[in-house]
């Protein structure tokens, strides 16, 4: 074959045939095979021999044949070619290719139009445009049938947000209008209520830390002032930087939070109830026991002792007599020690200073830990609810103390700072964990922490490990005229 040229470059054609790696195949308009380059062989998996004045079908699986010759014809008529067609088809052998072909007509020696087409097998792209489509309708499919509404928007030199590109379904129905209404909306209409000092305020801080969690009211179309919680984030989205907002409707969940704040008030409220009527049981008790039964012991022993007077001959029963009476005594301490445990009748009658004093005494005398307190000079005029709410408090933290604590000393400090009275019970023991002054099953603690919110204060527990442990107890005094 002679030299052809293009352009400048000489070349020989049958080069080109031979050389290309895309299959090259001349028809006549009937189908027959007039010719075909090695790439296409290699290809199709046959000889030239094979091929040549056979009629084109026979590259393909016997069950497809049909319907090749049908597009064949459809595809090419005597002055009408399909320039581009990608196919899958099944080879003779059975192998399942994709193809693609690019067609045109050139004219054969009698001026025939015979069919030239490149061949090229395309597989591997078209399996990777089918997969990204398929990747496309499956994230089209999780994006649509999430619960939370989806929205995005691109951030315009990083200082205005244009209309909504992409939502979703949920996202449509929350502002209750179609896909096109939607996206003719923008965050600022739809999350801060045409608040431009706020978006402003908005797109800083997402600059500055790239995702920000806030609450919004959602405005749409059909609907006003949903409550939301807007996860919103920086993205790229079509190499330009966007946002992704996420909105869940937390109108349950406030729902949900107002009625357990309303439970934990009547449960509260129940503890408190209770509360209260155990220690009115427990003064009417200690009253009864102190009074009628220490009453009866009283005159008991003057009984007794009336009787031993009478009795002075006879050594035997006048001793029995005193140990009677010895038991009498002890019987009597016995009972007013339950009915002070009960509730110490110095805090009815002469306050909480008094109580914490005894109480202290007490303490130190039974345990034998060293107690040093700081207590206010004159008495603090606080209504009986509080002072026996503190004094519980004192009483579960020094025994605590003495039964968990190993320590040796306590310091006691109350004091009335600025409307408000001030516990502290410090020990020097071995400290609690975190975790079991947050376990659920610590109900000493628990019952501590409670008693102060009923009366609108707190207690508050700090404690490291072999540094001992202090609770500060505060409880407000408003309502409560201190002596001082
Ligand atoms: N001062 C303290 N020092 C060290 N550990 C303490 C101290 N106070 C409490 N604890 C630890 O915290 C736990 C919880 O205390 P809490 O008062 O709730 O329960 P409790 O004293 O074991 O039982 P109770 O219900 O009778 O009060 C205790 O079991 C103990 O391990
Ligand atoms: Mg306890």
């Amino acid at each position: 074959m002679t030299p052809s040229s293009i352009g400048n470059i000489n070349f020989n054609l049958t080069d080109v045939w031979h050389e290309s790696v895309d299959g090259i195949r001349i028809t006549d308009l009937d189908g027959k095979i007039i010719a075909v380059n090695p790439a296409f062989c290699k290809l199709f998996d046959k000889p030239e021999t094979e091929l040549i004045y056979q009629p084109f079908h026979i590259l393909y699986h016997p069950n497809i044949q049909g319907e090749i010759i049908k597009e064949y014809n459809d595809d090419f008529s005597s002055d009408n070619v399909k320039p581009r067609l990608e196919r899958k088809v099944v080879l003779w052998n059975g192998r399942k290719v994709w193809l693609e072909f690019s067609n045109s007509f050139i004219k054969g020696f009698s001026n025939d139009n015979l069919v030239l087409s490149l061949v090229r097998d395309i597989s591997e792209r078209k399996e990777n445009e089918l997969q990204l489509v398929k990747s496309e309708k499956q994230f089209r499919s999780l994006f649509n049938n999430t619960s939370d509404a989806m929205f995005v928007c691109y951030l315009n030199y990083g200082k205005t947000l244009g209309s909504f590109v992409e939502a979703n379904e949920k996202a449509c129905q929350i502002l209750g209008c179609s896909m096109n209404e939607l996206l003719q909306l923008n965050p600022l209409q739809v999350f801060f209520e045409n608040r431009e000092d706020e978006i402003l305020k908005f797109i800083d801080r997402l600059n500055a830390n790239k995702s920000i969690i806030f609450n919004a009211l959602l405005t749409g179309k059909n609907i006003d002032r949903i409550p939301a919680e807007i996860n919103s984030r920086l993205f790229d989205y079509n190499e330009r930087p966007a946002i992704l907002f996420i909105s869940r409707d937390i109108a349950e969940r406030r729902d949900f939070e107002e009625k357990l704040k309303q439970r934990t008030n009547q449960l509260r409220n129940l503890a408190s109830k209770l509360q209260s009527i155990r220690e009115e049981e427990r003064k009417m008790i200690s009253r009864e026991i102190h009074d009628e039964l220490g009453q009866m012991l009283t005159v008991l022993k003057i009984q007794i002792s009336l009787l031993s007077n009478k009795i002075t001959d006879n050594d035997i029963i006048k001793s029995k007599f005193n140990s009677v009476e010895k038991l009498i005594d002890n019987s009597i301490e016995s009972v007013q020690k339950i009915a002070s445990k009960l509730r110490p009748g110095l805090l009815d009658e002469l306050g909480l200073i008094p109580a914490i004093e005894w109480q202290t005494q007490d303490f130190m005398e039974n345990t034998g830990i060293d107690c040093e307190y700081t207590l206010p000079k004159e008495e603090i005029n606080l209504d009986q609810e509080k002072s026996t709410a503190l004094f519980r408090i004192f009483q579960e933290s020094i025994f605590n103390t003495a039964r968990h604590a190993n320590a040796s000393k306590i310091f006691i400090n109350l004091r009335e700072v600025n409307n408000e009275l001030v516990l502290e019970i410090i020990d020097n023991g071995k400290g609690i964990t975190q975790n079991q002054i947050s376990d659920p099953k610590s109900l000493g603690l628990l019952g501590m922490k409670e008693r102060a919110l009923i009366i609108g204060g707190s207690v508050v527990i700090k404690s490291s490990m072999n540094n001992g442990t202090t609770v500060k107890a505060v409880i407000p005094l408003i309502n409560n005229i201190s002596n001082k």
